[in-house]
């Protein structure tokens, strides 16, 4: 079974979220999810749970409650009856300044409350020019994971930073050696993210060690979103 993931960023009104949401057809045999904005999370899954797409947040804090203004916790996530959660995003890391100390807690709270998890990981440009890609993604994964030993309900998705909304897409070799690299430092569902759209995602799922895919931009367009879902069922 292969994960087929739409994160939708900060992107779309009530309104096309909801059109979205109704178009986006079901897979028999793949794993689907739709990341929305946390706002709109629970009328997604109003609408798509008869289809058997799961839904989830892009972000969460680790504390349950208490006096943390703007944000959302696991344990509200899981009371909406909401099934995953995205951790780790380099989006987050990059604009939100978390560190692998906070995506460590995140992840923690996540398994705690019974949540799924897909944390991501990935290198920068800079760093995979100096080659220093594998060492880079080996100590994310490692203290992301620290003091944690039940990885049920964690996937993790390698979205190296340079291949996001920037049309270039790793070339589905490199994504899968590093693939195989993570699954040897924990064996766990691998999905790629950067640049996904409906050209490139049969040769990256046919890759060995891709398990799935994480889409930005071509989540937002149902056309392209089902397309790609349609391409996973001939895997
Ligand atoms: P794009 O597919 O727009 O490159 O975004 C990838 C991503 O960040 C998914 O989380």
């Amino acid at each position: 079974m292969k994960i087929i993931a739409g994160n939708w960023k900060m992107n779309l009104s009530l309104e096309e979220a909801i059109f979205l949401s109704e178009n986006i057809t079901s897979s028999k045999k793949n794993e689907i999810i739709l990341f929305p904005p946390s706002l709109y999370a629970l009328k997604v899954k109003e609408i798509v749970s008869e289809k058997n797409i799961k839904v989830g947040v892009q972000n969460i804090f680790y504390e349950d409650f208490g006096a943390y203004t703007g944000e959302i916790s696991c344990m509200m996530v899981k009371s909406s009856k909401l099934d995953y959660v995205l951790i780790g995003h380099s989006e987050r890391r990059k604009y939100f300044f978390e560190d692998d100390i906070i995506i460590n807690k995140k992840l923690k709270s996540a398994i705690k409350h019974g949540l799924k998890v897909i944390l991501c990981v990935g290198e920068t440009l800079e760093e995979r020019k100096i080659g220093n890609h594998f060492e880079v993604v080996k100590n994310q994964v490692l203290s992301s994971i620290e003091g944690i030993d039940n990885f049920n309900s964690i996937a993790i998705a390698y979205e190296p930073v340079w291949a996001i909304g920037t049309g270039i897409n790793a070339k589905p070799e490199d994504a899968n050696e590093m693939h195989k690299f993570i699954k040897d430092i924990v064996n766990v569902k691998i999905l790629y993210g950067g640049s996904v759209n409906e050209k490139n995602a049969y040769e990256l799922l046919s890759q060995e060690y891709i398990d799935g895919l994480l889409i930005g931009g071509a989540s937002l367009n149902y056309i392209s979103f089902n397309k790609i879902i349609e391409i996973s069922e001939n895997i």
